[in-house]
C-alpha cells in the first residue's frame, strides 16, 4: 500500500542550498524512495517570484513521489502541518566574513520562526538547522518553542561529518564508504573537533584503525583537523558562494539517518541538546556521535577521550557558550 505523504518544510528555499536540496527531497534521497512528499517552501518576499520559479522547475521535474509544492513567503502556511522542517533561511557568510558576523541577523529570523513552528507545525516535527550559526539558531529556536521537544531539534554537523570522511579517503585512497565513525563534537564552526581516535576502514584484511592507517599522527593532529575546520571557508574562497551541494546532501543523510535509523556498528555526527555527556555543559546544542534507531537519536557513550581530545571538547563547548550568550545580547 502507498505511504501517506510527508510534508516536508525547506525554509530560504528560493537560495542556493534550497535549489540543491528540494530535487534531491523530491527524488526520494532524503526519506527514500518509497516515501512521497509534499514540500512546503519558504522564502521572504523580495525572494517570492524566484521561489516561484523553483516550484514551476518543481513542477516541470514530474517528480512521481511529489505530491504537491506549497510556495509562499507566509510563514504561518509554510509551517502548517509540517513533519520535517529544513531551517536553511537566513543570511550566509561571504569571504572575509567570521560566523560570528552573521549571527545578529540570524538569530532574530529563529527566534520568530520558533513561535510559528510550535504553533503550527504537526505533533512530534523534527526539525533540522542549517542556517549559520547552525548550532546557536538551533538552541534559539529551541528556547523560543518550549513545546517542541528538545529531542526534536538538531543542528547541521554532517557535512563537517562527511567532509572528514572525505579527507581520510583521500589520503588514505580508499572509498569513502569503507570510512567510517569519525566524530565531529561541538561546533558547526573552525572550532569544532574532527575526531578520528575512533575511526576505522574497512580493508580485505577487515577493520583496522585508522590511527594505523595513515600512520602519522602529526598530520592526523594538525593539518587533518584544521582542513575539515577551514573547509568551509575553503569552498567559499574558491566558489565566491559558501557550499550548496554538500550541504544539501548532508542535510538528506542528516534526516535520512534521524527517521530510517543508523546502521548496526554506525554513527554519524548531530548537533543536538547537550545533556552533560562527555562533561559537555548541558544546555548548548553541541555536536556529538550519535545512533539512531525509531527516529531517536541517542550520544554514544563511553568512547574514550585522551587530553588532546578533552581541550579541543572544551574548546568548543567554550565557543558555543560565548555564542549563545552573544544571541541572547543580540536579542535584546
Ligand atoms: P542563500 O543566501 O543562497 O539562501 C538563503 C535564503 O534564505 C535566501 O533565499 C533568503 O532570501 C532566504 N531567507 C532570508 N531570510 C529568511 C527568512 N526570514 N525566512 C525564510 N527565508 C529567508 O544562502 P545558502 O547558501 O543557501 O545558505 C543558507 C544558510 O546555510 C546560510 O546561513 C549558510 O551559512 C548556511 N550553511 C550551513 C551549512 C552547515 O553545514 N550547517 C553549510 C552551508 C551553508
Ligand atoms: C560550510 O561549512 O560550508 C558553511 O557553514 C559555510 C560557512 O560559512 O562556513
Amino acid at each position: 500500500m502507498a505511504k501517506n505523504p510527508v510534508r516536508v518544510l525547506v525554509t530560504g528555499a528560493a537560495g542556493q542550498i534550497g535549489y540543491a536540496l528540494v530535487p534531491m527531497i523530491a527524488r526520494g534521497v532524503m526519506l527514500g524512495s518509497d516515501q512521497p512528499v509534499i514540500l512546503h517552501l519558504l522564502d521572504i518576499p523580495p525572494a517570492a517570484e524566484s521561489l516561484n520559479g523553483v516550484k514551476m522547475e518543481l513542477v516541470d521535474a514530474a517528480f512521481p513521489l511529489l505530491k504537491g509544492v506549497v510556495a509562499t513567503t507566509d510563514v504561518v502556511e509554510a509551517c502548517t502541518g509540517v513533519n520535517i522542517a529544513v531551517m536553511v533561511g537566513g543570511f550566509p557568510r561571504k569571504e572575509g566574513m567570521e560566523r560570528k558576523d552573521v549571527m545578529s541577523k540570524n538569530v532574530s529570523i529563529y527566534k520568530s520562526q520558533a513561535f510559528a513552528l510550535e504553533k503550527h507545525a504537526a505533533a512530534n516535527c523534527k526539525v533540522l538547522v542549517v542556517a549559520n550559526p547552525a548550532n546557536t539558531n538551533a538552541l534559539i529556536l529551541k528556547e523560543f518553542a518550549p513545546s517542541i521537544p528538545e529531542k526534536n531539534i538538531s543542528c547541521l554537523t554532517r557535512l563537517d561529518h562527511n567532509r572528514a570522511l572525505g579527507q581520510i579517503s583521500e589520503r588514505l585512497n580508499v572509498q569513502v564508504s569503507d570510512v567510517k565513525n569519525v566524530i565531529i563534537w561541538g561546533n558547526h564552526s573552525s572550532s569544532q573537533y574532527p575526531d578520528v581516535n575512533h575511526a576505522t576502514v574497512t580493508t580485505p584484511a577487515g577493520e583496522k584503525p585508522v590511527r594505523e592507517l595513515v600512520a602519522d599522527d602529526a598530520w592526523l593532529n594538525s593539518e587533518f583537523i584544521a582542513t575539515v575546520q577551514q573547509r568551509g571557508a575553503a569552498i567559499i574562497k574558491a566558489r565566491k558562494l559558501s557550499s550548496a551541494l554538500s550541504a544539501a546532501s548532508a542535510a538528506c543523510d542528516h534526516i535520512r539517518d534521524w527517521v530510517l535509523g543508523t546502521p548496526e556498528g554506525i554513527w554519524v555526527s548531530m548537533g543536538v541538546y547537550s545533556d552533560g555527556s562527555y562533561n559537555v555543559p548541558a544546555g548548548l546544542i553541541y555536536s556529538f556521535p550519535v545512533t539512531t534507531q525509531n527516529g531517536e537519536w541517542k550520544i554514544v557513550q563511553g568512547l574514550g577521550i585522551d587530553e588532546f581530545s578533552r581541550k579541543k571538547l572544551d574548546l568548543t563547548a567554550e565557543e558555543l557558550s560565548e555564542e549563545k550568550a552573544l544571541a541572547y545580547s543580540c536579542l535584546t
